[in-house]
Order: C-alpha cells, then sequence, then structure tokens
C-alpha cells in the first residue's frame, strides 16, 4: 500500500500536477481547434483541463464580470483587442520574463501580460488573372484614390476589420481614420458579410481587390487549388498590414499558475506551433517553425507589419461608434 502511494507520488511529481489538479481554460478559439491540443497537453503532464469555448469578446467581458470568483485560469482569445482589455483592467498576471523572451515585439504585450500563439495578418486580396495587380496599391490608404473606384471588398461588420480599424485610429489617429472611412464609401467600396464571401467575390469578379485576413484564402485553395486568388502585402510597416494575434495568458485570481504557465510554453513550442500554421494557416509566433509555404516569410511578416501596441487595441466600442457614425453598421 505504502508502495503504492509512493509510485503515484513519484508519478505525478513526474507529471509536475497535483493529484485532481484541473486547469480551466476559457477558449474564444473553436472547439476542433482546440481539444485536439489540450488532449495532448494531458496526456503529456498529466493535468487536467476543462475548457469553454464562447466568443473571445464574451469570454473576456465574462471574466471582468466574475471579478474574484473567476473560474478561469487561462484566457486564450483571438483578437488582441480582448487581451488588452482584460491586462488594462488588470485581470491577466504579468508572464516569467524567459516565456516572452524569444518572441518577436508583435507578438507579446509590451505589459508582458500575454504572449500570441498564432499570428493573424491583414492582407489585400486580388485576382492574378485580372487588371487588379496594376498598379499595386502602396498603402491602405491608396484605396480611396479613383482607380479604385468601386473594385474593393470590405466586410464592415466583422471583427478582424472592426480590430484593424481601431488599430488605424491608435496609430493615424480619428480623424484620419474617418476620413479615409468616409472616402472608402464615396469610392463604392463593396460591403460583404466576412472574409470568407470576400474572396468567393474576387473568384467570381465581382471585385478586384479585398480587405481580409491571410488564413481564408489557404483555406480556399486547400480545396480548390486553382482558385483565382492571390494575396500580398501593402509596402512595409503600413496598417493596412496589422498582425492581430491569438494569444493566451494567465487569469490573475488563477490557483494553478504552474500548470498554467506549463499550458503556455506547450503552446509555444514546435508541435503546437506547426500544428497552428498546418491547420488553420495562422502564421507561426516562433522561429522554429517555418510556415505554410503560400504564406510569406516570417522576415517579410516581420518586416510588413505596422507598429502597434497590441494592447491598447481594446477600444472596440469606440471603433463601432465611428462605424455607426459614418454609417456603415
Ligand atoms: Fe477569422
Amino acid at each position: 500500500m505504502r508502495t503504492r502511494v509512493l509510485s503515484c507520488l513519484v508519478l505525478f511529481a513526474l507529471a509536475g500536477a497535483a493529484p485532481g489538479q484541473t486547469l480551466t481554460i476559457y477558449s474564444g478559439r473553436g472547439e476542433a481547434l482546440v481539444q485536439p491540443l489540450v488532449e495532448r497537453f494531458t496526456a503529456e503532464t498529466g493535468i487536467e483541463v476543462s475548457v469553454r469555448y464562447g466568443g473571445t469578446a464574451e469570454l473576456a467581458v465574462l471574466i471582468l464580470e466574475e471579478g474574484r470568483a473567476s473560474p478561469a485560469d487561462v484566457f486564450w482569445g483571438q483578437d488582441a483587442g480582448a487581451l488588452g482589455a482584460l491586462s488594462q483592467a488588470g485581470r491577466l498576471l504579468a508572464l516569467p520574463a524567459d516565456l516572452t523572451a524569444g518572441l518577436p515585439g508583435i507578438f507579446t504585450s509590451r505589459g508582458g501580460f500575454w504572449i500570441a500563439t498564432s499570428g493573424r495578418a491583414r492582407v489585400l486580396a486580388f485576382n492574378p488573372a485580372g487588371s487588379a495587380p496594376e498598379p499595386w496599391p502602396s498603402s491602405v490608404f491608396d484605396l480611396v484614390d479613383e482607380t479604385y473606384r468601386g473594385r474593393v471588398a470590405w466586410a464592415p461588420t466583422n471583427g478582424s476589420f472592426q480590430a484593424f480599424v481601431t488599430a488605424m485610429r491608435v496609430v493615424h489617429g480619428e480623424d484620419l481614420t474617418e476620413t479615409w472611412l468616409r472616402g472608402m464609401i464615396a469610392n463604392d467600396t463593396q460591403a460583404y458579410r466576412n472574409n470568407t464571401t470576400q474572396v468567393e467575390a474576387i473568384a467570381a469578379g465581382e471585385v478586384d481587390y479585398a480587405l481580409v485576413n491571410n488564413y481564408y484564402l489557404l483555406r480556399f485553395l486547400a480545396s480548390d487549388p486553382d482558385l483565382s486568388v492571390a494575396q500580398s502585402f501593402f509596402d512595409d510597416g503600413d496598417i493596412g498590414n496589422l498582425v492581430n494575434v491569438a494569444g493566451a495568458g494567465i487569469v490573475v485570481t488563477s490557483g494553478n499558475v504552474d500548470a498554467a504557465q506549463r499550458f503556455l510554453r506547450f503552446l509555444l513550442d514546435e508541435q503546437a506551433q506547426r500544428y497552428f500554421t498546418d491547420e488553420v494557416f495562422e502564421y507561426p509566433v516562433t522561429t522554429d517553425v517555418t510556415p505554410d509555404p503560400r504564406l510569406v516569410s516570417y522576415g517579410e511578416l516581420l518586416a510588413a507589419s505596422p507598429d502597434v501596441d497590441l494592447d491598447v487595441l481594446e477600444d472596440l466600442e469606440g471603433t463601432l461608434e465611428l462605424l455607426r457614425e459614418v454609417g456603415l453598421l
């Protein structure tokens, strides 16, 4: 009996988990993507995981509402705005420096409160067989020019588009952002429901360009390699190339900080990083993994990305107000 208890203790010590320990994750990332990883984590560490799935913004609000009673140990969302809202409200623990040390600036919180788990870049999609590639706009601000009249798609109700508008407000100010939005409307920019329908609109010849996230096209190409749509960045540093993140942080009231840190480290390891780029065509955040070859290289991504503090993209309400004011919502 004594030996059995001892060997149990040894097993748990090896696994680094206390008996009965359960890590609670609030995940704005979908179950189909997350569940296989969670199972691998439990198999490797012996740490049981319970996941509450929901919308990224909705779960961040829930953590704020639950306050000190929140059962969440880890928040994992797919928008820097939600991570910023939690860190600014003092709801995320500062992470140990070694966890963030190897990551480029665009993939960490400046305050050290969360890590990116993958990157999601804004790109300009186009029809390579059409007239679209000429002249290639150097900036998203160029799309208000007469040359692009009626030829560009956007999705004003889409969360990724709205995060991009928030970043534009932060970097270029309210006035310039409003001027750009009104200029785009005046230039007959075509509104679509989401990223998917925008990519389809290019393939169908309805528009020549679309402001989308990088991974949609690759999902289409996985089933139809001949689809006549390509994508590229604007000039290096342009706000149109915003790299948003899926990312994770540890909730300040967590009683499982060690297990939570292990989970974050696990998300940064090579297997998990490869999984993100192979499964959903996002960018890996660590240089150990080469992204899907149809995505631009890691070095190009870092060069293209604008310099934006992802911790201050939390003002979605201000963006929604502006979009309503100009008549887009
Ligand atoms: Fe998306």
